[in-house]
């Protein structure tokens, strides 16, 4: 069977309980009554003392003989005068523990009411001899017919009775029983009155103390349920339980290393999971890079491994042919160095821009430059190049990196747009940033293809002219400077109308 921890408090502390109530009960009660004998035979000892002394005085004044005959010869008038001696009521028997007279005139009842008359007790005991009368469990006369002086106590109504007998010996022998009965219920109700105050004591204290340990244990318990439910919340993914107990003491600390304990497991979690992501996309990034790769030298490989073959087949007769051959297979030879060059570009881009020489780097000369280089092929196009460049823009950054980045932008946009076109490059700064501008009145792109420009080996084009030149990097290459630059760039493009590329750097990275 299950039991809660509350339970097996309540439990435990009625079993302690009840054995520790039953115990200090029995123990307290044996000492009260062991402390009301001492008190009551000592009392009887004086009495009996006192009453020895009076009946050898009877005796001396009337000049008899201390002995059973002269006992027996008038009990009554020897139990009024000890009666009147020893101011209580004397009950004669004689050494065999028959009764002889009794000064309160009850024939040795103990019990008796005030008025109960002998004719009375005669009368309600027909057919009896009063004389011989004896009442059930007189067991002190019994004893004291053995030559023991005893007592007895005897429970009546709210009062309690003590009947003491004890013999008269002379000369070692038994000569007569005399009884006194004495009324002992002040001393035996205050004793009782104590024992009934300890019980109600003892019952209060444990009431108290189970009082406490059903608060205490409570107190324990419910932040325990708390922060099991908690647990299984937690177990089951829900990080939105938080634990609220107010308390000043370790449960209070518990409730709190608990909150702090999910808050830090959620964060790891969390870690774990983006991880997780960035791994998987990364995955695919380098499935889909090998993929791409691999089919982009497929094509040229193709073509260089069908031309030998077909010299080799044909022999080298068909001069024409063969210079066909070798200009085809050099194109695809340039296009495969080419490629190659820009997957070289990337792996570098793709290195931290920490192990890059960082410098302060004078972007508008360096961008007058690149325009001066990028002429030749903006004349190839017999396209026309402009320049709006501010003077002095300093950034601080790696100079190989930024020039690949604007031969890269000037490049697409002479290559892509088509012919006669013209392009224009914008250099300026704000208060934080260098802003770059590379706009052309070209074909432009389409805007459901803008959201792949930045991918790599994507090309928007598959115009076969410049697709021998093209592939589908620079974009890519572009991207990871303005990044490793702590840069943004923005592609606006219309079909038709042309595209404009954004770049803004920081001053300062
Ligand atoms: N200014 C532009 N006008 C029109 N299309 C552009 C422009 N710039 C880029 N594109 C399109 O975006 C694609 C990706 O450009 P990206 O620079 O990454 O590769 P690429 O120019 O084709 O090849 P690579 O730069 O590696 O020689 C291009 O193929 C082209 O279709
Ligand atoms: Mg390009």
């Amino acid at each position: 069977m299950k039991l809660s921890i509350i339970n097996k408090f309540v439990f435990g502390f009625l079993i302690i309980f009840c054995i520790g109530y039953v115990i200090m009960t029995c123990l307290i009660n044996n000492m009260i009554v062991e402390n009301n004998r001492v008190i009551v035979r000592s009392s009887l000892k004086t009495y009996q003392r006192d009453l020895s002394l009076y009946l050898k005085e009877y005796f001396n004044i009337n000049e008899l003989e201390m002995n059973e005959t002269n006992i027996q010869a008038d009990p009554a008038k020897i139990a009024s005068e000890l009666a009147l001696r020893a101011n209580n009521r004397i009950i004669l028997y004689s050494a065999d523990g028959e009764f002889l007279s009794d000064s309160a005139n009850v024939e040795g009842r103990i019990i008796y009411f005030e008025g109960y008359d002998k004719a009375n007790v005669k009368s309600k005991n027909k057919g009896m001899d009063s004389i011989n009368f004896r009442q059930e469990g007189d067991s002190d006369i019994n004893l004291a017919i053995n030559n023991k002086s005893s007592f007895i106590i005897v429970p009546y109504g709210d009062k309690y009775i003590v009947a003491f007998s004890c013999p008269i010996i002379v000369n070692n022998e038994r000569i007569g029983i005399f009884r006194i009965t004495k009324d002992y219920s002040e001393i035996i109700k205050s004793s009782m009155d104590l024992l009934g105050l300890i019980n109600k004591s003892i019952i209060f204290v444990f009431g108290a103390i189970f009082t406490f340990i059903i608060l205490l244990s409570r107190k324990l318990t419910v932040p325990i349920v708390k922060l099991s439910k908690a647990s299984k919340e937690i177990a089951m993914g829900n990080f939105d339980t938080e634990i609220n107990i107010i308390s000043n003491d370790e449960i209070g600390n518990l409730s709190k290393d608990f909150n702090i304990m999910k808050d830090k497991l959620e964060q790891q979690i969390n870690v774990i999971k983006t991880d997780r992501d960035r791994l998987q996309k990364l995955e695919g990034f380098r499935k889909a890079f090998f993929d791409n790769v691999t089919h982009e030298m497929k094509t040229p490989l193709t073509i260089i491994s069908g031309y030998t073959q077909i010299i080799f087949n044909k022999g080298f007769d068909d001069k024409v042919f063969i210079k066909k051959s070798i200009y085809k297979i050099k194109s695809e030879c340039d296009r495969l160095h080419n490629m190659v060059l820009n997957l070289l570009e990337v792996s570098k881009a793709e290195s931290d821009i920490s192990s890059h020489a960082l410098e302060i780097i004078d972007l508008s000369d360096l961008l007058e430059n690149a325009c001066d280089d990028m002429r030749i092929k903006a004349d190839k196009y017999k396209s026309i190049i402009t320049k709006e460049i501010q003077d002095d823009v300093n950034i601080y950054g790696n100079k190989a990196a930024l020039r690949s980045l604007i031969i890269n932008l000037i490049d697409n946009a002479l290559k892509h747009s088509g012919i006669q076109i013209s392009v224009k490059i914008t250099l300026f700064e704000d208060s934080e940033h260098c802003v770059l501008k590379v706009e052309d009145n070209g074909k432009g792109i389409a805007q459901e293809k803008l959201c792949k420009i930045f991918d790599r080996f994507y090309k928007a084009d598959t115009f076969l002219l410049v697709d021998k030149e093209s592939s589908g990097l620079g974009l890519s290459i572009v991207k990871q400077i303005v990044n490793k630059h702590k840069g943004e760039i923005k592609i606006n493009s219309e079909q038709g109308l042309g595209t404009e590329v954004v770049v803004r750097i920081p001053l300062n990275i």
